[in-house]
């Protein structure tokens, strides 16, 4: 598996893979409309047409994510061997596997934000070339505020209930200006445990490094045992229980690395 950056015809890629990681994490279930089945019937158009909505709705939201300046999207890839040795699980298994377009097959996909304004962090956010930055800030920032309007799987209400209540939880704010927030990251549910997510993590760890910048990102329970792994530190977390009603506990972590 490689790590390339992120091009425009990925977006149904990593959309695809969103939309099926949501479909297990119960606070995604929570602010989504997504009673939807990604193995949809042949026989059942309404159960495909669903699912093929569902993930253009989750296509807009990332491709408008990816545009806020500072923003870096890479994309996993499997290699040859990869391939390979999948083809012969596959032969084994039930389910859809990732998508390939032009013969890669995507598996997972990681969005960083640099934020700050020393001379590092300008050039993540594309210093320079003011005016396309300018744009593309504005209309992300829209999307965010509005609560993601060109996404029709959203529950607005919800939506907003799980904001307020990161927003409101007893959870420490980034103090420092110059750091790297990852803002997502998945791994197709066929491709997770193989040491994938931490390959991807890697590369923010080795940017941080070189930056001299801590890491921070609001983990889902599903995300904390790997950033336990390499090296973050719990700061602070959010109890949804009492909004989902889940069997059981739901919390976002805020952890981070280089403390
Ligand atoms: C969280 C996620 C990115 C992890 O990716 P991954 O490729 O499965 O992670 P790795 O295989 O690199 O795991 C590395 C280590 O992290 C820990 N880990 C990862 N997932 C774990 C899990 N579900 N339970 C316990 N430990 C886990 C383990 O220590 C693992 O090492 P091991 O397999 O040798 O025990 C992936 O499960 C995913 O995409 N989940 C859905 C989306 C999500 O919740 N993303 C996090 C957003 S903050």
């Amino acid at each position: 598996m490689h790590l390339r950056p992120y091009r425009n015809q990925d977006a149904d890629a990593i959309a695809a893979i969103k939309a099926r990681c949501d479909l297990v994490d119960p606070l995604a279930l929570f602010y989504r409309r997504s009673s939807t089945n990604p193995d949809p019937d042949p026989q059942q158009k309404g159960d495909e047409k669903r699912w093929r909505t569902h993930v253009k709705s989750t296509r807009r939201s990332l491709c408008l994510e990816i545009l806020m300046p500072g923003t870096v999207c890479w994309v996993l890839v499997l290699d040859d061997e990869d391939v390979e040795a999948e083809n012969n699980r596959q032969n084994q298994k039930h389910g859809s596997s990732a998508t390939t377009n032009n013969n890669e097959t995507v598996v997972g996909f990681t969005i960083w934000s640099r934020h700050g304004s020393s001379d590092m962090a300008r050039r993540w956010q594309g210093h320079g070339e003011k005016l396309t930055t300018r744009v593309k800030a504005f209309v992300s920032h829209l999307n965010l505020s509005i609560r993601y309007p060109f996404d029709s799987s959203i529950d607005r209400h919800r939506m907003a209930q799980f904001v307020n209540r990161l927003k409101s939880g007893p959870c420490p704010e980034p103090s420092e200006k110059e750091r790297w927030e990852l803002e997502a990251m998945y791994i197709h549910p066929l491709y997770q445990r193989r040491g994938f997510g931490g390959r991807a993590l890697q590369w923010g760890v080795e940017r941080a490094l070189q930056e001299r910048v801590r890491i921070w990102v609001w983990s889902t329970d599903a995300g904390k045992p790997l950033y336990l792994k390499n090296g973050f530190d719990e700061v602070g977390k959010v109890d949804f229980g009492d909004i989902i009603h889940h069997s059981e506990a739901v919390t976002v972590s805020v952890m981070v690395w280089g403390m």
